[in-house]
């Protein structure tokens, strides 16, 4: 399972590339604003900052919503970085550019996905993500986690390539039932990743072994 963390915050990004487990970014319009990352140049460059950071696929969000917009911003994005995956939202136009993008072998991530059919048409235009939310369906009191299960259920079928990518994740839970249901990566905040470690039991074991080292010393 690949994690990414879902931020433009370039000190997050950095904390979990030291963790030695980050695989890649994910970003979107809403999470560049939250880090102050306003106009084109300034935007461009962050993603350039990013992916000097990580090894791994950078997603960048095109703002146009028509195809020929979408063709023009996902290349410009493209040319910066062999790592810059486009992501393109799940309207018509949206598919459309994801078919485009795939037959030119540039890599897209299919975002604001949120039923089983949505993702079966971000697969059959080859997309190489799909991103379906699980967080804000558990928002509207409709379990996220059932939408990961169909769509893995339909790729396997199917045998298509597409990675299921689960997004708006919050929480270790969504983190480890994603896990379990065989989502092919996850992206989420730093405190999700994090929290995977905690355990009191590992704190108060820890805490026993040096405090018996000490009595032996
Ligand atoms: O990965 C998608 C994500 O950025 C949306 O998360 O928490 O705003 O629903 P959230």
């Amino acid at each position: 399972m690949k994690f990414f963390i879902d931020t433009a915050n370039l000190e997050q990004i950095k904390e979990a590339q030291a963790l030695g487990i980050l695989d890649g970014v994910t970003t979107n319009p809403s999470l560049m604003a939250k880090e102050g990352i306003t106009g084109e140049v300034n935007i461009i460059n962050h993603y350039k900052a990013i992916c000097e950071l990580v090894d791994g696929d950078v997603s960048a969000e095109v703002i146009a919503t028509d195809f020929d917009g979408m063709v023009k911003e996902g290349e410009a994005l493209a040319a910066l970085n062999p790592q810059i995956v486009v992501k393109l939202p799940m309207i018509k136009d949206g598919v459309k550019a994801c078919k485009y993008f795939s037959s030119k072998g540039i890599k897209t991530n299919v975002t604001l996905v949120f039923s089983a059919g949505q993702a079966l048409l971000a697969a059959k235009a080859g997309a190489t993500y799909v991103s379906p939310f699980i967080g804000r369906l558990d928002d509207i009191s409709t379990d996220g986690m059932n939408l990961i299960e169909e769509i893995r259920l339909i790729y396997d079928n199917y045998g298509f390539e597409t990675e299921i990518l689960a997004a708006s994740v919050r929480h270790t839970m969504h983190i480890i039932n994603c896990a379990k249901l065989g989502a092919d990566v996850m992206t989420g905040p730093l405190s999700a990743i994090e929290g995977l470690l905690k355990h009191p039991l590992t704190d108060s074991g820890l805490a026993k072994f040096l405090a018996d080292y000490q009595k032996g010393n």
